[in-house]
């Protein structure tokens, strides 16, 4: 067998006829709403197979020709868990099915987010050989597991910019993930340039831990990462980090730190030092202003208030604290997300709360949700893929263990914490915290192969999921990471075959 996609999709028939052949001139037909999942599925194939292929508004059936047609009556394959993630597509919206023989290629969906999951299983389909480039002869249906399908990247102990941050956008797009989550700030830097607090970038960006260099967004360079990745039907999830993790707005803005004395930089790996004051007049205004500067230049439905790792705070200040934040995201018209300590502030129904650190007490979460929030999984020990893959690992943590390819995979977010009903669990977010990771190559690293199996924990139902399948599969994965030019980690546990 010589199909190998991952995530694993709903149904798979794989025909024993031939497979249709990509020649120089082969026609991509589709209609003028699907052009974006046309267009993409041109440029990777092209990318891919060295040849180009014409894009056409145009009716089909053509003999030879890919064809991507938008039809509202399809219905998706049964399955999935309980309820859509709200703000982001439905199950019937990211669904799709493929039919391929010798003749041609038809990628049907209700909605451009389901043609572009079903052009990134046509990626995956590719083979080149002695004739060229061809596509086996398949039948696909396909819907996701899960609706929230989420990478968070930090990007303030390193930076990573749009050179860095496409690639693994292009690799969100291959594994079908739906979200970009990006830790924008922290103690160590403040990457992202608010019109309203301009000083934050000038004075809180250009460094990063170790000394190594910083950077940070400005409006463009942001507005085009958010339009790349919402090319390929991801939306990006934009975190300020507060009460805690905040030294880089208190070195740029004294008035936050009582005394009115900005704090020095900071460039090490400490965490939980660093804080908000609410008695000083200066901080609801500075929430205020940079959740709704953010809104600004967030199209996507969710903003990321933190909220973890205050340790030097007296809970009702947390709470205060916490609660103005999120007043002001939803003053924005956005939904409010915050990492698992927001449980204990009684958040507002429908918050989402990033659950990350299974030793915490669940029951502030239970309480949460009972009263309407909703639950992202993120536990170190599975979803954390800057921990080392073992003891041998250079890059990476390791303070909640190692998290090997078979960790990664061998787990269901609805079913991690017995306590939570598994209605209220939206989904699955990977995360990279980069304290050790300082380049494309090295983010690239922790995520392959990791990204993959944590994407078919997000897709695939958990009884259609299987490790020795997955494994056999991922085995010839490498030949994608490498066309792409990405580096990856090439783990014991899986026989690769290039
Ligand atoms: C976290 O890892 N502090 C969310």
């Amino acid at each position: 067998m010589t199909v190998h996609i991952v995530p694993a999709p709903a149904v798979l028939v794989e025909h024993p006829t031939a497979p249709l052949l990509l020649r120089a001139g082969t026609r991509l037909l589709t209609c003028e709403a699907g052009l974006p999942a046309a267009a993409l599925l041109a440029e990777v194939l092209a990318r891919a197979t060295g040849r180009a292929l014409e894009v056409e508004v145009a009716q089909g059936p053509v003999p030879g020709a890919l064809r991507l047609e938008l039809d509202g009556d399809l219905e998706p394959v049964p399955g999935g868990a309980v309820g859509d993630a709200p703000g982001l597509a439905t199950r019937a919206q990211e669904a799709y099915r493929l039919d391929v023989d010798s003749d041609g290629l038809l990628l049907r969906a209700r909605d451009l987010r389901g043609l572009l999951r079903g052009a990134a299983t046509v990626r995956q389909l590719v083979e080149l050989g002695g004739d060229g480039a061809r596509i086996p002869a398949v039948q696909v249906e396909d819907a996701p597991h899960h609706g929230w399908r989420g990478l968070s990247i930090d990007v303030a102990r390193h930076f990573f910019g749009p050179a860095d941050l496409e690639p693994v956008v292009d690799l969100l797009w291959l594994y079908k993930l739906d979200v970009l989550h990006l830790h924008l700030t922290d103690d160590q830097g403040w990457r992202i340039d608010l019109p309203s607090r301009p000083e934050l970038v000038a004075r809180s960006s250009t460094g990063a831990v170790d000394g190594d260099p910083g950077g940070a967004f400005d409006g463009q360079t942001w507005a085009d990462l958010v339009a790349y990745a919402a090319d390929r039907g991801i939306v990006v999830v934009p975190e300020i980090d507060v009460p805690g993790h905040v030294n880089a707005a208190l070195h740029a803005c004294g008035d936050l730190v009582p005394g009115g004395e900005p704090t020095p930089e900071y460039h090490g790996i400490d965490v939980g030092f660093s804080r908000l004051t609410a008695e000083l007049p200066a901080t609801s205004a500075f929430l205020r202003d940079v959740f709704t500067d953010l809104a600004e230049l967030t199209p996507g439905p969710y903003l990321h208030v933190g909220g973890d790792e205050v340790l030097t705070m007296a809970h009702e200040e947390y709470v205060d604290l916490v609660g103005q934040a999120a007043a002001a995201v939803r003053a924005a018209d956005k939904l409010v997300v915050g990492w698992q300590e927001v449980a204990t502030t009684s958040p507002a129904p429908g918050t989402v709360v990033q659950v990350w650190d299974l030793r915490q007490d669940p029951a502030p979460l239970v309480e949460a949700v009972q009263g309407g929030a909703l639950v992202l999984m993120s536990p170190a020990t599975r979803a954390y893929l800057d921990l080392k893959y073992d003891a041998t690992t250079s890059l990476g943590l390791d303070w909640a263990g190692h998290v090997q390819v078979h960790d990664a995979y061998d787990w269901e977010p609805a079913a991690v914490l017995p306590e939570v009903p598994g209605h209220a669990v939206v989904g699955v977010e990977a995360a990279v915290f980069t304290e050790t990771l300082r380049t494309r190559d090295d983010l690239m690293w922790m995520l392959l192969p990791r990204l993959p199996a944590i994407a078919e924990v997000g897709w695939t139902s958990p009884d259609a999921r299987d490790w020795a399948d997955f494994r056999r599969r991922l085995a010839r994965h490498p030949a994608l990471w490498s066309a792409d030019g990405n580096a990856w980690h090439p783990s014991a546990q899986i026989d690769w075959l290039g």
